[in-house]
């Protein structure tokens, strides 16, 4: 990889740069405007530093062969006039020159609400032929307060993470109102967002509007739960609405577990900028001098060629580097949620134990309800918080359950649900200054509860303590499924000093948490729920191997969700589980969960005998072809919302071997697949076979025909899975002729 800077005056060779790994750049050697170039395989991001010393963007796109004529970008637009010299400023402050919408804004220590920022240096640190961190320092030429910006580029995954640190020594503190992780600058004839919104068993409702000038905010201000209403993923197309493989699409998101507020303005000169970070609501930071507050990194990838390569992009990139134990494995299993909900002791659960091995299964996760003796946890009115063994239900406790567990050759996971209480509860008997709620007001209440203070180290310690204690008394334990099903109001701690620092505090007291769990625990799988998809994003994945992503199982459903999941996370990270939602048959269930990382929450004994059969076989079909699930790249096929046929492919690295699933989802009559479905991502030279797979017992595979085709047909003509009323699921497995 190769960083380029051009100076008008002065160009200077990036040799020793590669050769030390390290390069600093300072103002002093600089006289005249300086451009800072970061490449990556595709694209390339442009800032300058202007003649008043400004950092501006002056291009984000395609890279161009010859990286000299990036000076050439901005003369060849004829826009209106800026009136500031900074509507493309890499990182705006308020109260100088600015008109619109700041990245930051701030009370200095004497009062004065201006700020202006200035380039100081830069530094390129080249930690492998992947990954590199550009650091631009910019420094108020009045006071003593700087703000450092830092570009991680993952140069493969065409990938940026971006965030900035800020830090002064004035004479008092500095009040920061707000303090984006980044802002961008975008160019293009018009600009299509497409959002997100949601609610319980309606996360990821996609919608695409166009922007028109002013603000558009995605936000949220729930605290905890936090994307229940919106997640803070997004894409925007710039000059039309990109298509699956076609048009240039910026895919964002903000690595953060809490309140998170992204902007998106189209200002006076028609270009896009986008501010995005921790949500500044109710938020005033107040920053000692010398005390560094580093913000949480805004996430982007930028395609050309559509949405398809932009979300496999950030799914290689996941799995390579932020999601935990990305590139290792995942147990299927079987929960007893549904099965049970609160109902259950050790006689059922045994038997659900030896239907986990009847099922062929890795592991029994225990779902709600196992503890609390005082207000058992028999609904989800109580308990919440006391996290013993409900003597009545588990009188050998969980340690007898791991070892019927191992009994049955199946490993053994567990629900908590550690940030929360009821107000029925010991816990909260005990320390209700440990919990969220403004005293002097009444309390009120989101499923029965009320989330606890993690600001509070103490706090930390007990939510720590669940987990350790957990894995201290049952080394054996397998897993773990954290859920939070509660949102924050009357947001206030008892015991912390600045009640406007709270919604931050409370998320990195989570974070604080989970990296104590990790330090002793790396790899144990956890899974990130949040009463469904309520909660994931980039920065908690660090620390979890999967998410929940709805409570909404009917298979119809998710095949929408997932397929809107996909194009941010990767497959491996997506829990799906088969129910008894939705009126489809077992097959068309199994299969749908089969596109993640597979789950079962059903009654087993009550299965048919064939459904059961059925089940068996797709578990072991499923254990064959898991490897490029999870590790595959996914090729999206047929749209769901745009066609009676969804069909989406996962082919493994060499395009060897992959998997195509199928579903009719438009029910009225005579629908069916009329015409083939255009494969990609094969080998067009490579001769593939394609058979059926999954199929259920006494049925036979309707596909008629060759079954050996070109990579060059099935990308150019396609193929046709045979899809109709009568056969609305249908799994094909693709292999290249000698592998
Ligand atoms: C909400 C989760 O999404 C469900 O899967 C289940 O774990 C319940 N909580 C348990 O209370």
């Amino acid at each position: 990889m190769s960083f380029h800077l051009v100076f008008n005056s002065l160009r200077i060779s990036l040799f020793s740069l590669l050769f030390t790994g390290i390069s600093l750049f300072t103002n002093a050697q600089i006289q005249s405007s300086v451009f800072i170039t970061l490449p990556s395989q595709k694209n390339a991001l442009v800032l300058q530093v202007n003649e008043k010393k400004h950092l501006t963007m002056v291009y984000y796109g395609k890279k161009l062969s010859n990286t000299e004529e990036y000076q050439n970008v901005s003369g060849v637009y004829k826009q209106a006039e800026d009136y500031t010299g900074q509507l493309n400023s890499a990182y705006t402050p308020s109260g100088s020159l600015n008109l619109v919408e700041p990245a930051m804004s701030i009370t200095h220590a004497d009062g004065d609400n201006s700020l202006d920022l200035k380039y100081v240096s830069h530094t390129l640190k080249q930690e492998n032929d992947d990954v590199s961190l550009l650091s631009i320092v910019l420094k108020d030429p009045v006071y003593n307060f700087t703000v450092t910006l830092f570009y991680k580029s993952y140069f493969k995954e065409d990938v940026i993470e971006q965030w900035s640190a800020v830090k002064h020594t004035e004479k008092g503190n500095v009040i920061l109102h707000k303090y984006a992780s980044a802002n961008l600058h975008l160019k293009g004839s018009g600009y299509w967002l497409n959002q997100y919104h949601g609610d319980w068993a309606k996360e990821m409702q996609p919608e695409e509007s166009k922007l028109t000038h002013g603000i558009k905010t995605l936000d949220t201000k729930l605290g905890t739960r936090a994307n229940l209403f919106q997640p803070s993923v997004f894409m925007v197309s710039i000059g039309q609405p990109a298509k699956e493989d076609e048009g240039t699409v910026l895919f964002g998101s903000l690595e953060w577990s809490g309140n998170f507020r992204t902007d998106l303005e189209v200002d006076l000169q028609d270009n896009l900028r986008i501010i995005s970070g921790i949500n500044n609501y109710a938020s005033d930071y107040t920053l000692k001098p010398q005390e560094e507050f580093i913000t949480p990194a805004f996430l982007y990838t930028l395609s050309t060629e559509g949405k398809g390569v932009a979300s496999r992009n950030m799914q290689r990139w996941a799995r390579n580097y932020k999601l935990l134990d990305g590139k290792g494995t995942r147990l299927t299993l079987l929960n007893n949620w549904e099965a049970t909900y609160f109902d259950f002791n050790e006689s059922k659960l045994a038997n659900l134990l030896k239907d986990t091995k009847k099922l062929g299964v890795d592991m029994f996760l225990l779902d709600d309800g196992w503890f609390a003796n005082k207000y058992p946890r028999n609904g989800d009115n109580a308990g919440l918080g006391d996290w013993q063994e409900n003597k009545e239900k588990l009188p050998n406790g969980i340690a007898s359950l791991i070892k019927e567990a191992d009994n049955n050759q199946v490993k053994f996971g567990i629900w908590i649900e550690p940030e929360m209480v009821n107000p029925k509860s010991e816990l909260y008997e005990k320390h209700p200054d440990w919990v969220i709620k403004e005293s002097k007001r009444d309390e009120y209440y989101f499923r029965n509860q009320l989330v606890l203070d993690l600001t509070n180290p103490k706090v930390q310690d007990f939510v720590y303590g669940v987990v350790d204690g957990l894995f201290t008394k049952n080394p054996e334990l397998a897993y773990i499924k954290w859920d939070c099903n509660a949102v924050i109001y009357n947001a206030h701690s008892a015991t912390l000093k600045n009640q406007s620092h709270f919604y931050i505090e409370y998320v990195k007291g989570l974070y604080k948490v989970l990296e104590r769990i990790r330090a002793k625990y790396p790899k144990v799988p956890m899974m990130l729920c949040s009463g469904g998809g309520g909660r994931v994003d980039y920065a908690a994945l660090q620390y979890f191997t999967e998410f929940w992503p709805s409570d909404n199982t009917d298979p119809l459903e998710r095949i929408f969700m997932q397929w809107e999941y996909s194009y941010f996370y990767p497959a491996i990270a997506s829990s799906n589980h088969v129910t008894d939602w939705g009126k489809q048959p077992i097959k068309f269930r199994t299969d749908v969960a089969m596109m993640g990382k597979l789950g079962f929450d059903i009654v087993v004994d009550k299965l048919a005998a064939d459904d059961l059969k059925y089940c068996q076989d797709a578990i072991k079909n499923y254990n064959s072809i898991k490897p490029i699930i999870w590790q595959g790249e996914q090729y999206r096929l047929s749209n769901p919302a745009e066609s009676a046929v969804a069909a989406m492919l996962y082919m493994n690295e060499s395009k060897s071997s992959g998997v195509i699933f199928n579903y009719l989802v438009n029910y009225r009559y005579g629908v069916k697949s009329t015409l083939p479905i255009l494969l990609k991502g094969l080998d067009p030279a490579k001769k593939y076979t394609i058979e059926e797979i999954n199929l259920y017992p006494g049925t036979k595979c309707t596909l008629t025909g060759t079954k050996v085709y070109t990579g060059d047909f099935l990308m150019k003509i396609g193929f046709n899975p045979d899809v109709n009323t009568s056969r609305t699921s249908v799994i094909l497995k693709i292999e290249a002729a000698g592998g």
